[in-house]
């Protein structure tokens, strides 16, 4: 059984960045665990800390009951797809991907041929087995090393942005064939994305990291609804979160997030978690999923548990729009978006959207910690 297990993992390079900072985390046999995060947070370097291209600062990574942060990355058996998609340039695309099974050895000529020859396939790229890489596009090169990567049996795969030069339909593909790849062999495997859609389309479970730190892991749909803070509740699902500043307060018994141009009832299974809030200002976060748009004009206004905005764009999407709306207060537009177009007829109307206050978040506005999640 193949279990990786790291703990209170810590990167600091020579230069004193901290690039990784007390990460645990684990990836159970057969998982897909989707890591993402902007820029810079650390996604690779952690990728680099598991096959052991860096060297551990503390912390441990342990394989199943084995700890590896002294074992070399040849002796850890782990598949790589790096970002920047390194092939050999001085080899052929059959050399490229066989690559992978004669550095590690064992493997017959005959076995060689036939899994070069199925992992060319399973990427597209069987025609092309005896060109140089200078002769492949950059999306080519990409399979190229994908299929280096899948060809062989290893403990733990690792996946740095592998898709990122690839169009939207080769995108789709690849990412299939990588899932069909993955669901054969059954192995822990790591995948770093930028895209937020694809985390949430391929990850069994999803970390989010920010400036080296971990802020949340969990299932997409954890993370969609109970976001621990504002960042992660920012990063997951697009068009992003909206948020606004209101208060709370106490009236009749009930409770009320109160902003200048809108008042809503809060749901009762809040109320606990922010009855030691009363009368702050905090931040409140509605999805864009959760606003709804009233059957037909002319629109009533003023009701509890609608925000009232002027539409100002409205950008079809694939599957139906989203809607830009401002209010006087609001520092920029808020989306909404629709499972039906919006009729252009509605622009510059002042609308009122109702709020799905099931859905609404509530976070702290200094620590930006969820006030219901955290
Ligand atoms: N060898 C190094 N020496 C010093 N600092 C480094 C080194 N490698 C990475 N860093 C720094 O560590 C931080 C994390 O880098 P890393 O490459 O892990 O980010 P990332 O999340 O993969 O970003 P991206 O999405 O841009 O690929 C960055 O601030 C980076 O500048
Ligand atoms: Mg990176």
């Amino acid at each position: 059984m193949t279990l990786i297990q790291v703990d209170n993992l810590t990167k600091q390079f020579e230069n004193e960045k901290i690039a990784v900072n007390d990460v645990s985390f684990q990836v159970n046999e057969g998982e897909f665990l989707v890591l993402v995060g902007p820029s810079g947070c650390g996604k690779t370097t952690t990728l680099r800390l598991l096959v052991g291209l860096e060297s551990v600062s503390s912390g441990s990574i342990r394989f199943g009951e084995r700890v590896v942060n002294e074992i070399r990355p040849r002796d850890r058996n782990v598949a790589l797809v790096f970002q920047d998609y390194a092939v050999f340039p001085h080899m052929n695309v059959f050399e490229n991907i066989a690559y992978g099974l004669r550095a590690r050895g064992g493997y017959s000529r005959d076995e060689i041929q036939s899994r070069v020859n199925n992992a060319a396939k399973m990427f597209r790229i069987d025609p092309l087995l005896k060109r140089k890489p200078r002769q492949l596009s950059g999306g080519e090169r990409q399979r190229v090393a994908l299929a280096r990567a899948m060809v062989r049996d290893a403990e733990l795969y690792l996946f740095d942005e592998p898709l990122s030069n690839l169009d939207a339909q080769l995108r789709h593909e690849a990412r299939e064939d990588i899932m069909r790849l993955h669901q054969e062999k059954q192995k822990p495997t790591v995948y770093v994305t930028h895209d937020q859609s694809e985390a949430m389309a391929l990850g069994d479970r999803i970390a989010v990291m920010r400036l080296g730190n971990m802020e949340q892991i969990g299932t997409g749909t954890e993370l969609y609804n109970h976001p621990v803070n504002m960042f992660v509740a920012f990063f997951i699902g697009a068009p992003s979160i909206n948020l606004f500043d209101v208060t709370l307060e106490a009236d009749n018994g009930d409770l009320y997030a109160r902003a200048e141009d809108f008042r809503a009832r809060i749901p009762d299974q809040f109320k606990d978690r922010l009855s030691d809030h009363v009368g702050q200002m905090v931040k409140m976060g509605i999805r864009p999923e959760d606003l709804h748009v009233p059957k037909k004009a002319p629109f009533e206004v003023n009701e509890d548990n609608t925000i009232e905005g002027v539409l100002n764009e409205i950008e079809p999407t694939s599957t139906g729009c989203a809607a830009y709306l401002s209010t006087e207060t609001t520092e920029k537009d808020y989306i909404a978006t629709f499972k039906l177009r919006l009729p252009a007829s509605y622009l510059g109307q002042t609308i009122p959207l109702g709020i799905n206050m099931d859905k609404v978040q509530f976070f702290d506005a200094r620590s930006e910690k969820s006030l219901l999640y955290a």
